[in-house]
């Protein structure tokens, strides 16, 4: 009898000791994949996925696939490539990531979170028609998709919710000075007016006049922000400042000249970090 108690016992102890800890944290991920990185957290830490269930259509809900997840392993190379591109790219002049940037089109930074990783490479390479088209490759684009997982991640958490800017498309303004002067060969998302212009044979000059635009190679702006007095000196004579260029002269009136700067301009609550703020902790 109280051999038979002893070994009930035991057999009890073990069973509430396997329910206990180890039943409920082992994901059902394992049945099918071999741990690793088991040392810095569970799968849906890293990839999402529910871990409840050996039906992999559920397993892999809203899976974070491999080539998107090195921004988990903190200071990875990919995000710091992600991060290299966006730079030359000029993606924030019209986006915020890591809290830095405009807010002309949406914060990367909230949407990133929530958003599908295979949507966020979609949208880099398949863009909508005020954001360039920089023909990235599968690889560079999965970079830059792990750098906004791993901005994202890390600005969730610290920020509270802010309503979200939408923009809608608009019928052009022909009256617009930039749409009459420049649109036939440029482009550029404005704070007031949304997207003007219609052609890509020069640049995308979303807030030229801040330091989000893509740093100049050449003059008159070369390795720093251009300033309004660099647009002033460019478009009088283009082939000054760079002999072999494809842009002609412009003849602008001195008030229309005003209105191109507030265009090219974003304003301070359009801006990250927001101006003052640089002393918050
Ligand atoms: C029933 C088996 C099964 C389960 C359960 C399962 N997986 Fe998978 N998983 C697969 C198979 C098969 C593949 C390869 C084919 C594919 O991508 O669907 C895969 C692929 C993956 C990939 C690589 C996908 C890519 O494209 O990079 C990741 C990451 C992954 N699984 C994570 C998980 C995680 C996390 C869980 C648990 C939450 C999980 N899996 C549960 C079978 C499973
Ligand atoms: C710290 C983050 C992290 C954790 C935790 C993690 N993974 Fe991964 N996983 C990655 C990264 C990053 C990759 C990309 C390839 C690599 O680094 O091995 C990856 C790749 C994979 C792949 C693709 C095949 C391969 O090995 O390249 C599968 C499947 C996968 N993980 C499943 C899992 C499962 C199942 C778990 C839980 C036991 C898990 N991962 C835990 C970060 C993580
Ligand atoms: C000239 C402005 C401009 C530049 C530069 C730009 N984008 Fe965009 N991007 C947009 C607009 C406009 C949209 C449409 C939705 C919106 O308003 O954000 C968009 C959408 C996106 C989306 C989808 C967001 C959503 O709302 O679903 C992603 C992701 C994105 N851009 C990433 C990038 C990255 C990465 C770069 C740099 C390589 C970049 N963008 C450069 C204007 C720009
Ligand atoms: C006939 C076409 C055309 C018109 C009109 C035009 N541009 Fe350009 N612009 C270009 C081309 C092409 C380039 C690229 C020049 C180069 O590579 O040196 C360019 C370059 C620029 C640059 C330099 C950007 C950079 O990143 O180096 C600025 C600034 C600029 N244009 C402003 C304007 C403004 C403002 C207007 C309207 C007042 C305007 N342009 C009208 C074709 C045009």
């Amino acid at each position: 009898m109280g051999f038979r108690t002893a070994v009930l016992s035991i057999a009890v102890l073990l069973m509430s000791g396997l329910t206990a800890e180890a039943a409920p944290s082992i994901p059902r991920c394992l049945a099918c994949h071999p741990a690793h990185y088991r040392d810095r957290g569970g799968c849906v830490d890293c990839h999402r996925g529910n871990p409840g269930t050996e039906r992999i259509a559920i397993a892999h809900d809203r899976l974070i696939a491999a080539r998107f997840s090195y921004f988990t392993l903190g200071d990875s190379p990919v995000v710091a490539q992600g991060n290299t591109l966006a730079g030359t790219a000029g993606c924030r002049r019209c986006h915020t990531i890591g809290g830095k940037g405009t807010t002309l089109a949406s914060d990367l930074d909230r949407l990133a979170g929530n958003a599908r990783p295979e949507d966020l490479a979609a949208s880099i390479q398949h863009p909508v028609a005020q954001m360039p088209d920089f023909h990235f490759g599968d690889a560079d684009t999965a970079a830059l998709v792990n750098l906004l997982l791993c901005e994202s991640r890390d600005r969730l958490k610290a920020r509270a919710e802010e309503p979200l800017i939408v923009h809608f498309e608009n019928k052009q303004d022909t009256e617009n000075i930039f749409v009459k002067a420049c649109g036939g060969c440029h482009r550029a998302l404005s704070a007031r007016e949304g997207g003007l212009g219609e052609k890509d044979s020069g640049p995308n000059l979303s807030a030229l006049l801040t330091p989000y635009y893509p740093l100049g190679k050449e003059l008159p702006a070369k390795d720093r922000a251009w300033t309004p007095e660099d647009l002033e000196k460019w478009l009088k004579n283009p082939r000054k400042q760079r002999p072999q260029t494809r842009m002609p002269p412009v003849s602008i009136k001195e008030q229309d000249l005003t209105r191109l700067k507030e265009i090219l301009s974003v304003p301070p609550s359009l801006l990250n970090p927001p101006v003052g703020s640089q002393n918050s902790p």
